[in-house]
């Protein structure tokens, strides 16, 4: 069964541990995150952007496949289903179709329509029982066609959003989606620390977890976060292992071709990427 996200980010951050949430795509991304979750006995977060519920289908498809997953799969560890980055109508529709869990992505829009947006949403995910993540200042780099500059985001205008009752929050801290450039500054400790003293007790969520320093993924969780989305490392990982399969030839021995064993190395390596992350964030052993 697919829950909020709500109990395991509260665990979470009275823990000083992170629940990884890992973006899918399709059925061997969804298997290989739910069987790695299961092995290291932790909560995960299924992530799926607007673009992937597309791809996908639908988000319909997208719930009902996961939910299935979870029952044929035997998966007793908790397991959100959270779109990622939504817009108004994405968010709606998403709750219509079974998530547990969604973001709406008001970063855009003038502080005043983002809290309106916001306030109505939590009264339908409220009812539902739906966990609903906000975000103060754009995450950097691009995402489904957003693109962003990677802001701090302003803490009063955070504690403006969390107040309203969401149940964890994205806040800028000059992370961005994708590969950080040679010249990054790093996450600025700064903000997160303003923004966590006027927030009190809500989960943070650190997005474009791909590529941060190890110790600064500590340092955040120490600072309040207990979310953290990965997405193209998982990305990179399925494509190196594919490219090796097809370079090494195995596609033309036997019946390499049977595209059961020709995703088999990027269903791996997307396993071994997501149990890393799960060690670092620390929310191994904790379902
Ligand atoms: P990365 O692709 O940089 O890991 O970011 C993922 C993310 O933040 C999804 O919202």
């Amino acid at each position: 069964m697919l829950v909020s996200a709500k109990e395991m980010l509260k665990k979470a951050k009275a823990g000083k541990y992170a629940v990884g949430q890992f973006n899918i795509n399709n059925l061997e991304w969804t298997k290989a995150i739910l069987l790695t979750a299961q092995e290291m006995n932790s909560p995960v977060i299924l992530g799926v952007s607007e673009g992937a519920g597309k791809y996908m289908c639908g988000f319909r498809t997208v719930a009902a496949m996961s939910a299935a997953m979870i029952e044929d799969l035997g998966i007793t560890v908790p397991v959100a289903l959270h779109l990622d980055h939504g817009s108004y109508e994405g968010t709606k529709a998403c709750i219509d179709a079974g998530f547990s869990s969604v973001m709406f992505d008001g970063s855009h829009y003038p502080i005043e329509e983002n809290v309106a947006m916001t306030t109505e949403l939590v009264g339908i995910c409220g009812q539902k029982g739906i966990s609903l993540e906000a975000e103060v200042g754009s995450i950097g780099g691009e995402e489904d066609g957003v693109v962003g500059a990677g802001e701090c985001a302003d803490p009063d205008e955070c504690k403006a959003i969390a107040d309203l009752g969401v149940t964890m929050l994205a806040a800028g801290i000059g992370n961005i989606h994708g590969k950080y450039p040679d010249n990054w500054a790093g996450l600025s400790f700064e903000t997160l620390e303003q923004v966590k003293n006027k927030v009190g007790d809500m989960p943070l969520v650190l997005h474009g977890g791909t590529g941060i320093p190890e110790d600064m993924i500590r340092k955040a969780i120490s600072l309040g976060v207990a979310k953290i989305n990965v997405n193209t490392e998982c990305q990179w990982a399925f494509q190196a292992a594919t490219r090796q399969y097809i370079e090494d030839g195995k596609d033309l021995k036997g019946k390499g071709f049977d595209p059961r064993k020709l995703l088999a190395p990027g269903f791996e390596a997307i396993r071994k990427a997501v149990k890393d992350k799960i060690l670092l964030f620390g929310s191994d052993r904790k379902a």
